[in-house]
């Protein structure tokens, strides 16, 4: 009964031998050539099959395949499946050979010119390929769960187990569990399984309910007994909870929530979608946990159900959507389009963190005779969840619940979101953004400051908007969460979309500091500056801001306290936590050094920090107050050079030592200190050091930054460094890499066999790290 994975072992092309996930050729960081992953392929595997199982339902199991996958049982096919992005299942009873080994062949094709979604137009995004999810088989009696399909309201849990047939004797038995805690918690009523589909219902008073605080999971086990005995069993984890969508927005458990994501494409460096369960694991975490997130859109495919469990379990709202962009094709693809829905809609719907279908192809033209179709097979299959379909065009015709729109009007200096009035003329219904930033303001890891500073507060400044409380958007999700891989007609010329909060690695850029900030269970508090007026035109030093959490931020100069600023901003009214803007570096000093009176002091200060922002294009109304400054104090340009360059500027002078204090409940929570570096180190994040060999082999990620003596990343250290893996762990990916911004990554595979392995990283005036993994596989714990 047990899953039998065959993840190990297979024949790639008849030429080398595999472990699945895998891609049929490795990609260079940036500058990829899309070429080189557009293949037929084979991949092939042998199995033996024992005698005794003759008569049982033999199913094997697909859990993602790119693009087309026929699979071949002993030459014959067993069927073929056209979608790189949802499972398939297919009965190889018929085809087995008892007693004997059997090849098990898949004909993969990862041609961008099938005709099936994505394909047919440009993308935005690479499509890669492989059999790059698990893969298993399951051996079963005749008499079979096919499906459990999970429904709950409050705390009312109705079920529908489908079986493979009637039979007379058959009989459901159906429990729930606390995950976690294995002892039954609730008997639901045994059945007989008179008919294919069995209904069943319980309402539980104590029960827990699931959240984005508290994701509280249940596990459902239904037997399938056949005379007296127990043939098949099916268990599904899911939660209680109850979810509403009406013009005023998204409601979880009657309670109104404002939805804050990031769009997240499920692709990395060197491997494309390759990777296994612990880096899917990897990204809810970075999603909910260091960007303080409690929703994420599944941009423009259904991914790993690893990576939705994950959600599952933390309490991330998932809007999930078929698979395409832009372009809808003919007939024959708009059928796969809508079978699309059916496979995305019954493989996902148990899960409690999907909240939204997405039923169009992203940012494609209103085609109502297509979407009602879609619409209908969504809510044919599951009709307690809403249906939207993402979409660019204003006045689109509403044919789903949510109008999900892109919204990428903000630049800069306008409001962070469109009125909703002027999106849809449907007052009515529930709306949600999509989408924003992105493409209008790519923003790379090593560029310069006031850029990363602008990336940061753009994502402020449509979060603030659609915060508000008032203005009935249920939310909005970023575009997006790393930057990607993509296609010659997009991207920055090296093949790479840098419209993420992370990079590729999920380093942080400052904007994913902004989202972070926005947490209350740790301290976050990131200063936007390296303070380093070469970085400025001018000698200034540009904008200053702080993104935290804390309630103040305590400056000081050399030792000297300037100012305490309170972590308000009156631009960013429906922020928890604004950004700070820090725009006084002098505080009394004139005052006191200098001995200006109050009012001048006030005065000049203002002069002085106009002058480091704007140099001489200041404001007129600046430049009349300096002017009456010069005549009234009897000031000369020398006065004020030298007063520029003690308090502000500095070019060449002494050096300055600038200390951000983070104070929260009257405590100093976090130091940051900003000084001309002294000494360079290489630092990492390893996402875990205990590698796990279950289903297949594990990767970890290694977060890479070059940081100075303060900790603070370094933007502008792009130096190589060597990458040495001991027996035991595989790199992935080249030896010898170089920091981008300061930051970088490279990830390790277990190799079976090995209970231990190391990674090197060594770099030039660089002391060496040392990694040391230990491997088990998941059954000796
Ligand atoms: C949108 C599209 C995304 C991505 C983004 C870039 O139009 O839906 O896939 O291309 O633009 O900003």
């Amino acid at each position: 009964m047990e899953k039998m994975y065959l993840n190990r072992g297979w024949n790639y092309n008849n030429c080398e031998v595999v472990d699945i996930p895998h891609m049929g050729c490795q990609l260079p960081y940036n500058y990829v050539d899309e070429n080189e992953y557009q293949l037929e392929a084979t991949y092939s595997k042998e199995i033996f099959i024992a005698e005794e199982n003759k008569g049982k339902k033999l199913l094997l199991t697909f859990l993602g395949v790119a693009h087309m996958a026929k699979v071949f049982i002993n030459g014959e096919l067993a069927g073929t499946h056209k979608c790189g992005y949802t499972a398939f299942t297919m009965d190889i009873s018929e085809l087995i050979k008892y007693g004997e080994n059997n090849l098990i062949l898949v004909e993969v094709d990862s041609r961008e010119s099938l005709n099936i979604p994505p394909f047919g137009n440009v993308i935005d995004y690479l499509t890669y390929q492989g059999i790059y999810r698990d893969v298993y088989l399951e051996i079963k009696d005749p008499s079979y769960i096919k499906d459990v399909i999970v429904q709950t309201k409050g705390n009312v849990l109705k079920t529908l187990t489908v079986c493979s047939s009637e039979y007379e004797g058959i009989m459901i038995e159906q429990y729930v569990y606390e995950k976690g805690d294995e002892s039954v918690k609730y008997q639901l009523k045994t059945k007989k399984a008179d008919t294919i589909a069995v209904d069943n219902k319980i309402k539980i008073d104590d029960v827990k309910l699931w959240d984005t605080d508290n994701p509280n999971l249940y596990v459902l086990v239904t037997n399938l007994i056949k005379n007296e005995v127990i043939v098949d069993t099916k268990e599904i984890t899911f939660g209680f909870r109850d979810i509403k969508w009406t013009k005023k927005g998204f409601y979880l458990n009657g309670n109104r929530i404002k939805i804050r994501g990031l769009n997240r494409h499920q692709s990395y460096p060197y491997v494309g979608y390759a990777m296994p369960k612990s880096m899917q694991v990897m990204d809810a975490r970075i999603l909910k946990e260091e960007l303080s997130l409690n929703a994420v859109r599944t941009s423009h495919y259904p991914q790993s159900q690893d990576f939705i469990d994950e959600c599952d379990r933390l309490g991330l709202l998932v809007f999930t959507e078929i698979p395409g962009w832009q372009h809808i094709g003919d007939e024959e693809w708009q059928d796969i389009a809508v079978e699309n829905v059916k496979e995305m809609v019954c493989q996902y719907r148990n899960h409690p963190s999907i909240i939204l279908w997405g039923v169009r192809i992203n940012e494609s033209e209103d085609n109502d005779k297509l979407y009602t179709r879609t619409n209908e097979m969504a809510k044919k299959h599951d009709d307690t969840r809403a249906t939207g379909g993402v979409r660019y065009i204003t006045d689109s015709n509403l044919l789903e619940d949510v109008y999900t729109f892109n919204d990428f009007s903000h630049e800069g200096d306008n409001a962070g979101i469109t009125k909703r009035s002027k999106v849809t003329k449907n007052s009515n219904a529930p709306y949600l953004v999509t989408e924003y930033n992105g493409h209008m303001f790519p923003t790379k890891s090593f560029d310069n400051e006031d850029r990363r500073l602008e990336h940061a507060l753009r994502h402020a400044r449509v979060v603030n908007d659609y915060s508000e409380d008032g203005n009935d958007v249920a939310g909005g999700f970023g575009w997006c969460m790393t930057d990607y891989n993509t296609h010659k007609e997009f991207g920055s010329g090296d093949k790479i979309c840098h419209h993420g909060v992370m990079d590729m690695f999920r380093n942080p850029k400052l904007a994913a500091a902004f989202y972070a900030s926005q947490c209350e269970d740790k301290v976050v508090c990131e200063v936007s500056s390296s303070m380093d007026i070469g970085e400025h035109n001018a000698g200034g030093l540009g904008d200053i801001y702080v993104f935290t959490n804390a309630d103040s931020i305590k400056l000081y100069k050399n030792d000297r306290f300037i100012y305490e600023y309170e972590c308000k901003n009156y631009k960013y009214n429906y922020l928890k936590h604004p950004p700070v803007l820090i725009d006084d570096l002098i505080g009394n000093s004139l005052e006191e050094d200098e001995g200006f009176s109050h009012s001048d002091a006030v005065d000049i200060k203002k002069v002085l920090v106009d002058y480091s922002k704007h140099s001489m294009n200041l404001p007129l109304s600046t430049k009349l107050l300096a002017g009456k400054l010069m005549m009234s104090l009897h000031l000369t340009f020398k006065d004020a050079e030298r007063l520029y360059k003690k308090y502000v500027g500095n070019w060449g002078g002494n050096t300055t030592v600038y200390k951000f204090e983070a104070i929260k409940n009257d405590q100093v929570v976090k130091t940051i200190i900003k000084e001309p570096v002294m000494k360079v180190s290489i630092v990492c994040d390893v996402s875990h050091t205990e590698l796990v060999e279950d289903h297949t082999y594990d990767v970890a990620a290694i977060r890479i930054r070059a940081v100075d003596n303060n900790g603070n990343v370094l933007p502008y250290y792009n130096e190589p460094l060597v990458l040495e893996a001991s027996e035991g762990v595989k790199l992935i990916g080249p030896s010898i890499i170089s920091l981008k911004g300061g930051m970088g990554g490279t990830y390790v595979k277990s190799v079976t066999g090995f209970d231990k392995g190391s990674l090197r990283i060594k770099g030039n005036n660089v002391e060496d790290i040392n990694i040391e993994f230990s491997i088990r596989s998941a059954d000796n714990e």
